[in-house]
Protein backbone atom coordinates (compact mmCIF):
# COMPACT_ATOMS: atom_id res chain seq x y z
CA UNK A 1 0.00 0.00 0.00
CA UNK A 2 1.82 3.51 -0.56
CA UNK A 3 0.21 6.44 1.36
CA UNK A 4 -0.60 9.67 -0.70
CA UNK A 5 1.28 12.83 -0.04
CA UNK A 6 1.56 13.93 3.60
CA UNK A 7 0.19 16.72 5.03
CA UNK A 8 1.70 18.21 8.72
CA UNK A 9 -0.91 20.06 10.55
CA UNK A 10 -0.87 20.85 14.55
CA UNK A 11 -2.26 23.23 16.83
CA UNK A 12 -2.35 23.49 20.63
CA UNK A 13 -5.10 21.17 21.05
CA UNK A 14 -8.55 20.68 19.27
CA UNK A 15 -9.06 24.06 17.25
CA UNK A 16 -6.91 23.54 14.29
CA UNK A 17 -8.98 20.48 13.65
CA UNK A 18 -11.36 23.41 12.23
CA UNK A 19 -8.56 23.42 9.45
CA UNK A 20 -7.76 20.33 9.22
CA UNK A 21 -11.77 19.74 8.36
CA UNK A 22 -11.57 22.30 5.47
CA UNK A 23 -7.73 20.96 4.14
CA UNK A 24 -9.56 17.28 4.02
CA UNK A 25 -12.34 18.76 1.67
CA UNK A 26 -9.92 20.63 -0.14
CA UNK A 27 -7.46 18.18 -0.82
CA UNK A 28 -9.08 14.72 -0.83
CA UNK A 29 -6.34 12.82 -1.83
CA UNK A 30 -3.65 14.06 0.50
CA UNK A 31 -2.72 12.96 3.73
CA UNK A 32 -2.49 14.14 6.74
CA UNK A 33 -0.54 13.67 10.42
CA UNK A 34 -2.39 16.04 13.18
CA UNK A 35 -0.70 17.29 16.18
CA UNK A 36 -2.49 18.45 18.80
CA UNK A 37 -0.18 19.60 21.90
CA UNK A 38 -2.94 18.95 24.87
CA UNK A 39 -0.06 19.00 27.56
CA UNK A 40 0.33 22.20 26.79
CA UNK A 41 -2.69 23.92 25.88
CA UNK A 42 -3.82 27.17 26.04
CA UNK A 43 -0.76 28.27 24.69
CA UNK A 44 -2.35 31.49 24.99
CA UNK A 45 -1.18 31.84 28.81
CA UNK A 46 2.31 31.07 27.77
CA UNK A 47 5.10 32.91 27.23
CA UNK A 48 5.90 33.32 23.91
CA UNK A 49 9.83 32.11 24.01
CA UNK A 50 8.13 28.71 25.20
CA UNK A 51 5.63 28.34 22.59
CA UNK A 52 8.46 29.10 20.02
CA UNK A 53 10.33 25.99 21.30
CA UNK A 54 7.03 23.66 21.65
CA UNK A 55 6.72 24.88 18.07
CA UNK A 56 9.53 24.02 16.87
CA UNK A 57 9.69 20.69 18.11
CA UNK A 58 6.53 20.56 16.73
CA UNK A 59 7.79 20.93 13.14
CA UNK A 60 10.51 18.95 13.66
CA UNK A 61 8.67 15.79 14.52
CA UNK A 62 5.98 16.31 11.79
CA UNK A 63 9.22 16.65 9.03
CA UNK A 64 10.57 13.46 10.25
CA UNK A 65 7.36 11.61 10.47
CA UNK A 66 7.65 12.42 6.33
CA UNK A 67 5.61 15.72 5.92
CA UNK A 68 5.81 17.56 2.37
CA UNK A 69 4.79 20.40 3.65
CA UNK A 70 3.58 22.23 7.35
CA UNK A 71 0.45 24.13 7.57
CA UNK A 72 0.03 25.63 11.32
CA UNK A 73 -3.65 25.40 12.17
CA UNK A 74 -3.00 27.74 14.92
CA UNK A 75 -2.67 31.87 15.01
CA UNK A 76 -0.19 32.08 17.94
CA UNK A 77 2.48 29.80 15.86
CA UNK A 78 1.88 31.97 13.00
CA UNK A 79 2.44 35.31 14.81
CA UNK A 80 5.29 33.68 16.92
CA UNK A 81 7.20 30.95 14.86
CA UNK A 82 6.33 31.32 11.06
CA UNK A 83 9.64 33.33 9.91
CA UNK A 84 11.49 31.36 12.64
CA UNK A 85 10.57 27.81 11.40
CA UNK A 86 10.54 28.71 7.42
CA UNK A 87 14.16 29.75 8.06
CA UNK A 88 15.16 26.54 8.63
CA UNK A 89 12.18 23.81 6.90
CA UNK A 90 13.42 22.28 3.86
CA UNK A 91 9.62 21.99 3.21
CA UNK A 92 6.92 24.58 2.68
CA UNK A 93 5.18 26.22 5.80
CA UNK A 94 2.04 27.47 5.59
CA UNK A 95 0.78 29.82 8.23
CA UNK A 96 -2.35 31.66 8.99
CA UNK A 97 -1.97 35.52 9.44
CA UNK A 98 -1.53 36.52 6.17
CA UNK A 99 -4.03 34.52 4.65
CA UNK A 100 -6.76 35.61 6.87
CA UNK A 101 -5.49 38.99 6.98
CA UNK A 102 -5.84 39.27 3.29
CA UNK A 103 -9.50 38.16 3.14
CA UNK A 104 -10.45 40.43 5.80
CA UNK A 105 -8.68 43.80 3.86
CA UNK A 106 -11.00 42.88 1.35
CA UNK A 107 -13.62 42.21 2.87
CA UNK A 108 -14.03 45.01 5.44
CA UNK A 109 -16.43 48.22 4.13
CA UNK A 110 -14.85 50.76 6.58
CA UNK A 111 -11.66 49.92 6.76
CA UNK A 112 -12.15 48.29 10.45
CA UNK A 113 -11.31 44.65 10.93
CA UNK A 114 -11.71 43.78 14.81
CA UNK A 115 -9.61 40.29 15.38
CA UNK A 116 -10.54 38.06 18.36
CA UNK A 117 -7.71 36.17 19.05
CA UNK A 118 -5.94 34.28 22.41
CA UNK A 119 -3.99 37.13 24.59
CA UNK A 120 -0.72 36.28 22.91
CA UNK A 121 -1.68 36.24 19.49
CA UNK A 122 -3.35 39.84 20.34
CA UNK A 123 -0.16 41.25 22.40
CA UNK A 124 1.74 40.13 19.02
CA UNK A 125 0.38 42.93 16.86
CA UNK A 126 0.94 40.49 13.78
CA UNK A 127 -2.56 40.86 12.66
CA UNK A 128 -2.54 44.56 12.44
CA UNK A 129 0.82 45.04 10.92
CA UNK A 130 -0.67 42.25 8.47
CA UNK A 131 -3.99 44.08 7.52
CA UNK A 132 -2.15 47.17 6.35
CA UNK A 133 0.70 45.64 4.30
CA UNK A 134 -2.29 43.80 3.26
CA UNK A 135 -4.36 46.76 2.30
CA UNK A 136 -1.20 48.56 0.67
CA UNK A 137 -0.28 45.39 -1.86
CA UNK A 138 -4.04 45.67 -3.00
CA UNK A 139 -4.22 49.63 -2.78
CA UNK A 140 -7.23 49.05 -0.75
CA UNK A 141 -7.04 52.31 1.10
CA UNK A 142 -6.87 52.52 5.12
CA UNK A 143 -7.46 49.48 7.09
CA UNK A 144 -6.92 48.95 10.57
CA UNK A 145 -7.39 45.83 13.22
CA UNK A 146 -8.11 45.81 16.57
CA UNK A 147 -7.29 43.13 18.24
CA UNK A 148 -9.39 41.61 21.49
CA UNK A 149 -6.85 38.63 24.02
CA UNK A 150 -10.14 36.48 24.97
CA UNK A 151 -8.22 34.25 26.86
CA UNK A 152 -11.88 32.20 28.58
CA UNK A 153 -12.90 30.88 25.35
CA UNK A 154 -9.81 27.89 24.90
CA UNK A 155 -10.74 26.61 27.74
CA UNK A 156 -14.68 26.28 26.70
CA UNK A 157 -14.18 24.60 23.55
CA UNK A 158 -11.33 22.32 24.59
CA UNK A 159 -14.08 21.16 27.26
CA UNK A 160 -16.49 20.71 24.16
CA UNK A 161 -18.48 23.20 25.15
CA UNK A 162 -19.87 25.46 22.36
CA UNK A 163 -23.14 27.21 24.02
CA UNK A 164 -24.99 28.35 26.52
CA UNK A 165 -25.05 31.24 29.16
CA UNK A 166 -21.78 31.47 29.71
CA UNK A 167 -19.87 31.23 26.59
CA UNK A 168 -22.35 33.78 25.64
CA UNK A 169 -21.46 35.98 28.34
CA UNK A 170 -17.75 35.81 27.22
CA UNK A 171 -18.58 36.18 23.83
CA UNK A 172 -20.58 39.34 24.21
CA UNK A 173 -17.97 40.79 26.64
CA UNK A 174 -15.16 40.03 23.98
CA UNK A 175 -17.11 41.40 21.39
CA UNK A 176 -18.79 44.71 22.64
CA UNK A 177 -15.15 46.47 22.69
CA UNK A 178 -15.42 45.75 18.87
CA UNK A 179 -18.68 46.79 18.02
CA UNK A 180 -17.87 50.35 19.63
CA UNK A 181 -15.21 50.90 18.15
CA UNK A 182 -17.29 50.36 14.69
CA UNK A 183 -15.61 46.69 13.29
CA UNK A 184 -17.80 45.65 10.37
CA UNK A 185 -15.35 42.51 9.75
CA UNK A 186 -14.33 40.30 12.13
CA UNK A 187 -11.08 37.35 12.07
CA UNK A 188 -11.59 34.36 14.47
CA UNK A 189 -7.84 35.34 15.41
CA UNK A 190 -7.92 31.24 17.22
CA UNK A 191 -8.60 28.22 15.47
CA UNK A 192 -10.53 27.09 18.37
CA UNK A 193 -13.01 29.65 17.43
CA UNK A 194 -15.14 28.70 15.12
CA UNK A 195 -16.57 26.13 16.87
CA UNK A 196 -18.32 29.30 18.43
CA UNK A 197 -19.34 30.46 15.34
CA UNK A 198 -23.34 29.69 15.47
CA UNK A 199 -23.48 31.54 18.74
CA UNK A 200 -21.40 34.39 17.58
CA UNK A 201 -23.09 34.91 14.57
CA UNK A 202 -26.22 35.35 16.42
CA UNK A 203 -24.81 38.19 18.50
CA UNK A 204 -22.62 39.87 16.14
CA UNK A 205 -25.44 40.25 13.38
CA UNK A 206 -25.49 39.33 9.51
CA UNK A 207 -24.30 43.13 8.78
CA UNK A 208 -20.33 41.84 9.93
CA UNK A 209 -18.69 39.93 8.16
CA UNK A 210 -16.90 36.79 10.08
CA UNK A 211 -13.70 35.52 8.77
CA UNK A 212 -12.80 32.01 8.75
CA UNK A 213 -9.03 31.89 7.92
CA UNK A 214 -9.33 28.03 7.38
CA UNK A 215 -10.75 28.78 3.69
CA UNK A 216 -8.03 30.27 2.71
CA UNK A 217 -5.60 28.52 4.36
CA UNK A 218 -6.62 25.70 2.68
CA UNK A 219 -6.67 27.44 -1.23
CA UNK A 220 -2.91 28.28 -0.29
CA UNK A 221 -2.30 24.88 0.30
CA UNK A 222 -3.69 23.83 -2.86
CA UNK A 223 -1.36 26.30 -4.76
CA UNK A 224 1.51 24.12 -3.82
CA UNK A 225 0.73 21.94 -6.50
CA UNK A 226 0.90 18.61 -4.16
CA UNK A 227 -2.11 15.81 -4.19
CA UNK A 228 -1.62 14.96 -7.22
CA UNK A 229 -0.05 10.84 -6.74
CA UNK A 230 -1.84 8.00 -6.38
CA UNK A 231 -1.63 6.26 -2.82
CA UNK A 232 -4.50 5.36 0.15
CA UNK A 233 -4.77 8.54 2.13
CA UNK A 234 -4.84 8.44 5.53
CA UNK A 235 -5.40 10.33 8.37
CA UNK A 236 -3.96 9.94 11.92
CA UNK A 237 -3.86 11.98 15.01
CA UNK A 238 -1.36 12.62 17.51
CA UNK A 239 -1.45 14.35 20.67
CA UNK A 240 0.82 15.20 23.93
CA UNK A 241 -1.90 14.84 26.50
CA UNK A 242 -4.55 12.39 26.89
CA UNK A 243 -5.62 10.63 23.62
CA UNK A 244 -8.79 9.41 24.76
CA UNK A 245 -9.63 13.30 25.94
CA UNK A 246 -8.50 14.79 22.68
CA UNK A 247 -11.03 11.50 20.58
CA UNK A 248 -14.09 12.63 23.09
CA UNK A 249 -13.78 15.90 22.75
CA UNK A 250 -12.72 15.94 18.78
CA UNK A 251 -15.66 13.49 17.90
CA UNK A 252 -17.98 15.82 20.02
CA UNK A 253 -17.56 18.74 18.20
CA UNK A 254 -17.21 17.18 14.74
CA UNK A 255 -20.23 14.86 15.02
CA UNK A 256 -18.31 11.71 14.25
CA UNK A 257 -15.20 9.69 15.55
CA UNK A 258 -11.51 10.78 15.25
CA UNK A 259 -9.11 7.23 15.12
CA UNK A 260 -6.23 6.78 15.59
CA UNK A 261 -5.71 8.83 18.26
CA UNK A 262 -2.04 8.41 20.23
CA UNK A 263 -0.16 9.93 22.38
CA UNK A 264 3.08 11.45 21.10
CA UNK A 265 5.45 12.76 23.51
CA UNK A 266 8.32 15.34 21.79
N1 LIG B 1 -5.88 27.47 18.36
C1 LIG B 1 -4.68 28.20 18.57
C2 LIG B 1 -4.67 29.50 17.82
O1 LIG B 1 -5.21 29.56 16.75
C3 LIG B 1 -4.13 28.24 19.98
C4 LIG B 1 -5.06 28.58 21.08
C5 LIG B 1 -4.42 28.45 22.44
O2 LIG B 1 -3.90 27.38 22.74
O3 LIG B 1 -4.41 29.44 23.20
O4 LIG B 1 -4.06 30.46 18.22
Amino acid sequence: MTTSELIGVFDSGVGGLTVAERLQEALPALSFIYYGDTAHVPYGDREAKEVVGLIDKICRHLLQSGAQALVMACNTSSALAYEHVLSWSPRPVIGIIAEAAEAAAQATREGKVGIMANPLTAASGAYERELVRQAERHELGCVEGKAIGCPRLVPFIERGEVEGPAVEEALRAYWQPLERWGADTLILGCTHYPFLRPVLSKLVGPEVTIIDPAYYVAKRLQSLGLGNGAGQRQISYQVSGDPQDFARVGAQLLGRPLEPVIQVKL
